[in-house]
């Protein structure tokens, strides 16, 4: 089923008090929207952040994990590690782990079946840059990077997948796209998933916008009949903004 989510994705922002701060600071704002809320804090500190939202509507979610189920990779953090402090939905192909730490559509495919394999949600990332916009290629972009990390998945798996797609150009750097430069490609990534699935599974499809959203642009751009929901980064590490955004369904 389609449903409407905005997701804060907190980067490498808040240590561990701050993070209790801004729950508290997000457990004290009474919201009036239908949109499933989540929050992504640093692994550091999910743990106290899930057992201190985990009788709250806010899910916490993972900002990355590895493909691996465990073994010599020194630094990293496992599904089945994130499932066992009770985390089941995990972002994957962030933009910003594309290009600092080459994840690569090939390595995304490989961590959305480890995903999938431990029965967690994915909110999977993707998006052109500028170049590609510039030079009129922003849709064989985002098409490919669709088809090569989950067109080899069964149909079954998609209800467990959330789209987001985040041009490149419009993270962090207060440039938005458009709400119609926004639904021309949520209707065009719909269609390519139709072309593959057929209707049912992208109709359901639940696809957010990310990149600047913030609570000044949010409801145009939720407006539109193909985005679902936003992933919100630094308009998320501020409750009041973080719910603007949210009221804004
Ligand atoms: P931004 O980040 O809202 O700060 O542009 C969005 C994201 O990276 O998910």
């Amino acid at each position: 089923m389609r449903k409407n989510i905005v997701a804060g994705n907190w980067k490498m922002n808040n240590d561990l008090a701050q993070t209790e701060a801004l729950i508290t600071d997000l457990k004290r704002q009474t919201q009036t929207s239908n949109a499933e809320v989540m929050i992504a804090p640093a692994f550091t500190n999910l743990w106290q952040a899930f057992q201190t939202l985990k009788d709250d509507t806010i899910e916490v979610i993972s900002q990355n994990m590895h493909f691996a189920e465990n073994g010599a990779y020194t630094g990293e953090v496992s599904a089945s590690m994130l499932k066992s402090i009770g985390i089941t939905t995990v972002i994957l192909g962030h933009s910003e782990r594309r290009a600092y730490y080459n994840e690569t559509d090939a390595s995304l495919a490989k961590k959305v079946d480890a995903a999938l394999a431990n029965d967690m949600r994915i909110i999977f990332c993707f998006g052109e840059e500028l170049a590609d916009r510039k030079a009129g290629k922003q849709e064989a972009v985002v098409e490919n990077q669709i088809k090569n990390a989950l067109f080899h998945l069964d149909a079954s798996a998609f209800k467990h997948i959330v789209l987001a797609y985040e041009p490149v150009w419009a993270i962090g750097t207060g440039e938005t796209a458009s709400p119609e430069q926004a639904q021309d490609m949520h209707a065009f990534i719909r269609k390519t998933l139709e072309n593959k699935y057929g209707h049912t599974i992208a109709d359901d499809m639940t696809i957010l916008y990310g990149g600047s959203v913030k609570p000044g642009n949010a409801k145009e751009i939720f407006g539109k009949p193909d985005v679902d929901g936003g992933l919100i980064g630094g308009a998320a590490l501020k409750a009041e903004d973080f719910y603007a955004i949210v009221d804004a369904f």
